[in-house]
């Protein structure tokens, strides 16, 4: 089978100054990721390597410089879901993990749990050899900033140069038909203590079924969470029914991004919200759709050639 790998760093209002950062943090996880499944890797090692480079990257929220909660500390929450199993693992609320993706592979390969919580997935993290680092590690001088900005003003997008929420993803097909997706985020800046948004909820930020595809979605957590996004994107890539209506309306293009443009529909008409989702269909072909102004992306081409947005 013919590897596939399609990633992303967020939707949202990228400004002209952010879009170059956004675009080489996209270029190191794509080569990354491709590295392993060019070279006969696993499809799961593609996904974790990828987000972690995200996640260190303070471009994206997710991992180091992430979004500040309204107590002022980083929250993170992630997901790795196995497509060829249906098993999931996540964590959510953590505050002492460098790279929380790693911490949701070890849930989903040592546990028979689908989600941790808080102080729960870190005992685990530290029981399965995951180090635990200074909750202050994680923060970023700028967060730290526009945080302070929120308090002292009020909470406003523009502190955060329009990057209210944020996410990472991947999703890879590897040669041996394995497919996995994974997500990771900081969630929304300012957020309560505790709250959880879309991300590392099954079928909500991230899904993969072998038998329809994989996804990873990136977004207004509380809108995407309404309307199970993920979790449409593959039911409705089993359903040739979504081609045939946007056809009439687009002219041909792929199942895969029809189904992606479906959704992104449904984010914006049933829970006027916006968001993104990258997917790999079942055979690994790629799609994207935002209703943002942009969205940092990339997938590999047929060729092997890298397609970067913004
Ligand atoms: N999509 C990220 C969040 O809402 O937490």
């Amino acid at each position: 089978m013919k590897p596939s790998l399609i990633i992303h760093g967020g939707a949202w209002n990228i400004p002209d100054e952010s879009v170059e950062d956004c675009r080489a943090g996209i270029q190191r996880a794509l080569e990354t990721g491709w590295k392993i499944l060019s070279s006969g890797g696993a499809a799961i090692d593609a996904v974790t390597s990828a987000i972690v480079i995200l996640e260190d990257d303070s471009t994206f929220d997710a991992g180091f410089g992430s979004h500040l909660n309204s107590d002022g500390h980083v929250q993170l929450d992630a997901i790795l879901m196995d497509g060829g199993t249906l098993k999931a693992g996540a964590v959510a609320a953590v505050e002492r993990i460098h790279n929380p993706i790693r911490l949701a592979r070890s849930v989903l390969e040592h546990s028979d749990h689908v989600m941790l919580v808080a102080a729960g997935a870190e005992k685990f993290a530290e029981e399965h050899g995951i180090p635990l680092c200074p909750p202050e590690d994680l923060i970023h001088e700028r967060e730290r900033i526009a945080w302070r900005r929120c308090l002292s003003d009020s909470h406003a997008v523009e502190h955060h140069l329009g990057h209210e929420s944020g996410t990472v993803g991947a999703v890879a097909l590897d040669e041996h038909g394995h497919l996995f997706a994974g997500t990771s985020t900081g969630g929304t800046c300012c957020k309560l203590p505790g709250r959880v948004g879309d991300s590392p909820l099954i079928g909500c930020g991230c899904y993969a079924d072998a038998e329809a595809g994989g996804v990873s979605c990136t977004g207004h957590g509380e809108g995407i969470m309404k309307i199970v996004m993920a979790k449409m994107a593959t039911d409705l890539l089993h359903d040739q029914r979504v081609l045939l209506s946007h056809r009439k309306k687009a002219g041909p293009l792929s199942l895969a991004q029809a189904v992606a443009d479906a959704c992104i529909r449904k984010l914006a008409h049933r829970v006027h919200t916006t968001g993104g989702l990258i997917l790999l269909d079942r055979q690994g072909r790629p799609a994207a759709a935002f209703n943002t102004p942009r969205m940092a992306y990339g997938y590999v081409e047929e060729t092997g050639k890298f397609r970067i947005a913004p």
